[in-house]
């Protein structure tokens, strides 16, 4: 039972989609300001941090703040929750905010276990509400077109990928929730290597993961070392992360990625790609290009796809979704695949061995 457009007009807001942000840190700040510019409503903000709470009071101008998520969910005029709070907080505020009849765009990592996304579109189904994970990079154009590449047999059938998001000092908010991992659930693999597996997986339609061999390790960051400028650092915090994952996952058909995600490390400079090979043609998608061979000839496309505005795209969606105008573009059965794939990897680097997925799910 979704919420029709006409629904929403007949409460006199003309078909103002009304959402409400919990956690308004860093990311939560920019969600805000994206469902603004695509016409949404932010009727109201959670945080548990003061400071946050007096700046979307008195700078975001928002209507309600509250300090406990409970009462924003409850509210009978909110269309749709975003849940964009620490990774250990996705499981049950977003399972609640469904509970309470909320549409939920819940950030990624979807949660801290293969187990907890399953119940996640469990509840999803069970209270006949939509759950859409922030995957924000399948919301830019390029990631689409190359998609619909793959989908229509231009590169053939894709067999090696290396997707990588690597920084030489880029740990977010040191000491924080980032840096602990019973609350962020690993370090760079969830944070970063989530965006660039789900981005790979995404491209070539294919999540069926067979087994994962991975490393981590955490060279730098115990040491104070590589400190990057995302997020909200508290002196003196702990460092109990990876600060440099690399993984080995195997897929069903054959194909192979070689995922790397790291947040420091002693190199040259920070760098992102997805690279994919197939049997007819290649992609590069940090030089939005495809290769191949056609006609005796080594051919080069380039696209010029623009200016990219992802997360604009994404509240968009999440709006259309609430709607009932579009489908949620995160598939409950994708987003499962993806959080065991990465906690394969994680349990292969500490317990040392090859990790079948059917161990996790
Ligand atoms: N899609 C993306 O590209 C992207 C980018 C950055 C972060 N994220 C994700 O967004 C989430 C938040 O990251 P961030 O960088 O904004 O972190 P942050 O630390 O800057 O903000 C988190 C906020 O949540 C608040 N919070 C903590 N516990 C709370 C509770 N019980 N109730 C209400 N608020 C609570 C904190 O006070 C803080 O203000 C993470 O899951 C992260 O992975 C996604």
């Amino acid at each position: 039972m979704f919420y029709t457009r006409l629904e929403i007009r007949l409460r006199g807001k003309m078909a103002t989609v009304r959402v409400g942000v919990i956690g308004c840190g860093t990311m939560g700040k920019i969600h805000v300001n994206a469902f603004r510019k695509v016409g949404a409503e932010v009727a109201a903000v959670c945080d548990i941090d003061e400071k946050e709470v007096k700046y979307a009071r008195e700078v975001l101008k928002i209507e309600h703040v509250y300090t406990d998520y409970h009462d924003l969910i409850s509210r009978k005029d909110i269309d749709g929750v975003v849940v964009v709070t620490p990774n250990y907080l996705h499981y049950q505020m977003t399972i609640d905010a469904l509970r309470e009849g909320k549409h939920v765009l819940c950030e990624k990592p979807p949660a801290i276990s293969a187990k907890q996304v399953k119940e996640m579109f469990e509840a999803s189904r069970k209270y006949g509400r939509k759950l859409l994970i922030g995957l924000t990079w399948r919301f830019r154009k390029l990631s689409s077109i190359l998609r619909n590449y793959v989908l229509k047999g231009k590169i053939g059938e894709p067999y090696l990928i290396k997707a990588y998001m690597i920084r030489r000092a880029g740990i977010p908010g040191y000491g924080s929730w980032f840096t602990i991992k019973e609350q962020a659930g690993a370090g760079p693999l969830y944070d970063i290597g989530v965006h660039m597996l789900d981005l790979s997986l995404w491209i070539i339609n294919d999540f069926k993961a067979k087994e994962v061999l991975a490393s981590t390790y955490a060279k730098l960051g115990p040491k104070g070392l590589g400190k990057g400028t995302w997020g909200k650092p508290v002196p003196g915090g702990p460092f109990t992360v990876e600060d440099w994952a690399v993984a080995f996952i195997k897929m069903e058909n054959g194909t192979t990625t070689i995922l790397e995600a790291g947040w420091a490390g002693h190199i040259s400079r920070g760098d992102y790609n997805v690279v994919i090979m197939g049997d007819k043609g290649g992609i590069n998608y940090r030089e939005a290009s495809i290769y191949s061979e056609e006609n005796g000839v080594l051919v080069d496309t380039k696209l010029e796809v623009g200016e990219e505005k992802p997360v604009e795209n994404e509240a968009r969606h999440f709006v259309n979704v609430i709607l009932g105008k579009e489908e949620p573009l995160t598939k409950p059965e994708e987003m499962i695949m993806l959080q065991a794939i990465l906690e394969a990897a994680l349990k292969s680097a500490e317990e040392k061995r090859l990790v079948k997925i059917s161990e996790v799910l």
